[in-house]
């Protein structure tokens, strides 16, 4: 499994991406307005920093088919490496099926179905993301989401990749690597939660003292 960095902020994703364990950026409309800068100045900012799939969401307030196409395609002539997130709704297929003729790469999001993701796939998009956390928020299971469409995926030989989002502890981050999901889009805070254990603190600290007693500095 790959991962990803779950942010629009340019001082997490140097750091993250320093440490070599991220390959690719998402976004969403929401990440970006916290940040409160202009989103193609943003987007611009983290193509220079991370070599790799970078998600742009087209806007909240875009709905039908043409406007995301005229969107998305203006989103692509960013980077090389922009892809296109787009809400899986029925507009949302329309403008992927096309996108996806044109070359344009997709990520289709707000996925909270099995099926939703199928279609999505059918429709071309190049990556799915399910949203586990927020099925928890609402006690549903959000592992079983990612389970069934990591089985759907290889019995149909599908290759849309599965981004596993709205991840939000270690947990998650272990249960998708163990189903074999392709990709997790973690938050900055997750990612130090995964470095971080006690033992390892007390460890480097027990080091620390036996060769200071034995060597002085
Ligand atoms: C992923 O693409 C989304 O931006 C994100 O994971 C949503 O996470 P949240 O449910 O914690 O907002």
């Amino acid at each position: 499994m790959r991962f990803f960095i779950d942010t629009a902020n340019v001082d997490e994703i140097r750091i993250a991406n320093d440490l070599g364990i991220i390959c690719g950026v998402t976004t969403n409309p929401s990440l970006i307005a916290k940040e409160g800068r202009n989103f193609e100045d943003v987007i611009k900012e983290i193509t220079s920093i991370v070599d790799g799939p970078i998600s742009g969401e087209v806007k909240a307030t875009t709905e039908l088919a043409e406007d995301i196409m005229e969107e998305a395609r203006e989103i692509a002539k960013i980077h090389p490496n922009m892809i296109v997130k787009i809400p899986m709704t029925e507009e949302g297929l329309k403008a992927t099926s096309i996108l996806s003729k044109e070359g344009i790469k997709t990520n289709l999001t707000l996925i909270f179905t099995p099926t939703q993701a199928l279609l999505a796939a059918r429709a071309g998009a190049t990556y799915v993301s399910p949203f586990l956390g927020r099925l928890d928020d609402i006690s549903q299971d959000g592992l079983n989401l990612i389970a069934d469409i990591v089985e759907i995926f290889k019995v149909n030989n599908i290759e849309s990749e599965i981004i596993a989002a709205s991840v939000r502890n270690p947990i998650h981050v272990l249960e998708c690597a163990k189903l074999g999901c392709d990709i997790a889009t973690i938050p900055y805070k997750v990612i130090r939660q995964l470095i971080q254990h006690p033992l390892t603190d007390k460890g480097i600290e027990l080091f620390k003292q036996d060769y200071l007693k034995v060597f002085g500095k």
